[in-house]
Parts: structure tokens; C-alpha cells; sequence
């Protein structure tokens, strides 16, 4: 479904990503993990056309989307969630997830009704203001407007930053609930254990290149990859 080849990126004249290779196969969760400033998040907003690519390609469902913008992507079924600042908290709960439909064909309605069977607690807080929601219930907005779109892919970044340990199992519910409705998820984790429990395969990146890979399992059954980045069980 997703496929990264060589990719090479940055923001400025430094480049951050180094030659980065990566693939999700539809149907998978696929999670991405390493230190702090390991260029997790930069790899993300590669993908999703937010940085300055120098080298390599992207391809999406058989296509070449290498310096698509994310307008484009989002209509080619590809959808992203940052890590930070990814709901508008002045805005109620629907008007956020209007906004995750602005500009898509079809109706605003059927978009908004399925995600809100998806997460019936925000069918209860429509009205709300979104900076008025638990930490949870706005990561959980986020994740719905991005659903919205309607996505073959999803991609969130550190969907489970900041969350109690209670919120952040039914967070990673959800995603698995996303997943098994069809939706292919690619993720950025801190919580590399608990996200690798849920995933098929991972990925290690550290300063910005590929540093191990392979199915979840063995990623955690790997002592190396434990005692570097998994930290204490
Ligand atoms: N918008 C930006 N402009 C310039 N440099 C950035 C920007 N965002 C991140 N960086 C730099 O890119 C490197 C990787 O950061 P990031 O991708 O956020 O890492 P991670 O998500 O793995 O913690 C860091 O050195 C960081 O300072
Ligand atoms: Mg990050």
C-alpha cells in the first residue's frame, strides 16, 4: 500500500531522513519507533508532502506520490494525524470533524455518522468545544477527523503521547477497531511495547536512518532491540 524508497529528506539545507526505506502492505498496523529526534516524526511528514524531499520515491496504492501535496494525498486516501496542536480547541466537536470533510466529494453527514459510530462519546459531545475535552476524548477527536476523509491509510503521530495508562488502552483499542474495519495504520509510538503488541511489523530509526525492522514479535523477543529502545519490561 505504501512503499518508501531511499527516502532522503529535510527541512532546510541539513537533511534529517537518510535514505529511509519502509513498506506497509494493506491490512497491517505497522509501527515506527526510536529514541527522541531520531526523525520519527519528520519521516511522517515526508510521506504526507510536508517536507523537502532529496532523494528517493514514495509510492502510495501502485501510484508515484513523491512531492504530492497533502490536499492531493488526502484525496488519494491518505490521511495524517500530527502529534501536537491537531485539534482546533475553539471549534465544537463537529465543526472539527466538518473540517476533516472540507473540500471532499460526498455528504458531510454520512461522513460525520460514521465516525461517530465509531466513537459514540463524541456523538454525545457534538456541541462541545474541543479544548474542553479530556486529553483522550480530543486525541480521540483527532483521530475522527481524520477519519473523516475516509482513509485507506491512516497514519497518526504518537496517537498515546500525554494519556493515562487506562486512556491510552482504549486508544490503542480504537486503532486496533480502525484496523479491523479495513483501515491500514502506520504509527509513531513512544510506547514501543504496547504499540509493536498491537502491530505486525516495526521499524527502528535512529538518527534518521533504518536501524532494525522485521514483524513485531521479533522485534520484542530481540534482546538488542530491547535493551537500546524498549527499555525495562
Ligand atoms: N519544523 C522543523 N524545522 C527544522 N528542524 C526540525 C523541524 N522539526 C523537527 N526538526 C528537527 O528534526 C530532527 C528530528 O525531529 P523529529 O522528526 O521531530 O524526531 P522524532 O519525532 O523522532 O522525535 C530534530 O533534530 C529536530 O530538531
Ligand atoms: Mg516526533
Amino acid at each position: 500500500m505504501l512503499r518508501l524508497e531511499s527516502v532522503t529528506a529535510g527541512y532546510t539545507d541539513e537533511n534529517i531522513i537518510h535514505e529511509v526505506t519502509l513498506e506497509v502492505e494493506e491490512g497491517e498496523i505497522v509501527s515506527i519507533i526510536g529514541p527522541n529526534g531520531s526523525g520519527k516524526s519528520t519521516l511522517m511528514k515526508s510521506v504526507f508532502g510536508l517536507t523537502r524531499m532529496r532523494g528517493g520515491r514514495i509510492r502510495f496504492q501502485g501510484q508515484d506520490v513523491t512531492g504530492k501535496r497533502p490536499d492531493e494525498l488526502v484525496r488519494l486516501g491518505l490521511a495524517y494525524v500530527p502529534q501536537e496542536r491537531n485539534v482546533f480547541s475553539s471549534l465544537t466537536v463537529k465543526e472539527n470533524l466538518e473540517m476533516g470533510g472540507v473540500s471532499l466529494a460526498g455528504e458531510m453527514e454520512e461522513r460525520l455518522e460514521g465516525v461517530l459510530e465509531l466513537f459514540p462519546r463524541l456523538a454525545e459531545r457534538l456541541g462541545q468545544r474541543a479544548g474542553t475535552l479530556s486529553g483522550g476524548e480530543q486525541k480521540m477527536l483527532a483521530v475522527g477527523r481524520a477519519m473523516v476523509t475516509r482513509p485507506s491509510l491512516l497514519m497518526l503521530d504518537e496517537p498515546s503521547a500525554a494519556l493515562s495508562p487506562k486512556v491510552m488502552g482504549q486508544l490503542f483499542a480504537e486503532i486496533e477497531e480502525i484496523n479491523r474495519r479495513g483501515v491500514t495504520i502506520l504509527m509513531v509510538e513512544q510506547n514501543a511495547r504496547r504499540a509493536l503488541a498491537i502491530s505486525d511489523r516495526g521499524y527502528i530509526l535512529e538518527m534518521g536512518r533504518n536501524r532494525f525492522q522485521g514483524p513485531a514479535k521479533s522485534l520484542l523477543d530481540n534482546p538488542e532491540v530491547c535493551s537500546l529502545y524498549l527499555g525495562r519490561r
